[in-house]
């Protein structure tokens, strides 16, 4: 069962919804860069599956790229220290670059992304989130278009991990205090 045993407390987002809403972010994206060149980046490993549905409802060719990056911390608190452990494979050298994160939490991360492509020379950067934290924000980021605003909880699913698990999940819920509370124990 993708959810492990009854670890779930509480589903914030089905599938349908998650889906209706990627469906309407895609024909703005598509509006918005039509006639243009679009290299969407998708941030590893939370953004595979979103970024994976995204680029399937932009109705422009696209060219499709992925970074990882890793933020030291507990499992659910980043210490807001980015490293890339995997690079694009190209160059965004003048390209309209449009940036798709899981969720924005600190800000942290987004924001040493947008300062490390911008020194490549892109055309353009826009940032594309699912899911906004801004309770938990410690620096400002630029958000041009998001999914849905949650509290600040921690969610898991469709990408978003706990542990490196739970990703698979289909829709984004709320883990059992129980389950957050274990590791950190
Ligand atoms: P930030 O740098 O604090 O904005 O967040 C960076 C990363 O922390 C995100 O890309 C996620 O991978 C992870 N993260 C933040 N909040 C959550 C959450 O609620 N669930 C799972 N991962 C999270």
């Amino acid at each position: 069962m993708a959810d492990m045993g009854g670890s779930i407390s509480k589903i914030l987002f089905t599938e349908e919804q998650i889906k209706n809403r990627i469906k309407e972010i895609g024909m703005q994206i598509t509006e918005d860069y039509k006639g243009e060149n679009l290299t969407v980046i998708g941030i590893l490993k939370g953004a595979f599956i979103f970024a994976a549905d995204l680029v399937r409802q932009i109705k422009l060719p696209v060219t499709v790229d992925f970074i990882a990056v890793s933020s030291y911390g507990s499992a659910t608190q980043s210490s807001g220290e980015v490293k890339i452990i995997k690079d694009l494979d190209i160059s965004v050298k003048d390209k309209n670059l449009l940036l798709v994160e899981d969720i924005v939490d600190t800000g942290l991360t987004l924001k040493y992304l947008l300062e490390n492509l911008k020194s490549r020379g892109p055309a353009g950067i826009k940032t594309c989130v699912l899911l906004d934290k801004p309770q938990a924000r410690k620096v400002e980021v630029p958000i041009n278009y998001k999914g849905f605003t949650i509290d600040n909880v921690f969610v898991v699913g469709y990408g978003l991990d706990y542990d490196q698990k739970f990703r698979n999940l289909p829709y984004i819920a709320c883990l059992k205090k129980e389950v957050v509370g274990k590791s950190r124990e």
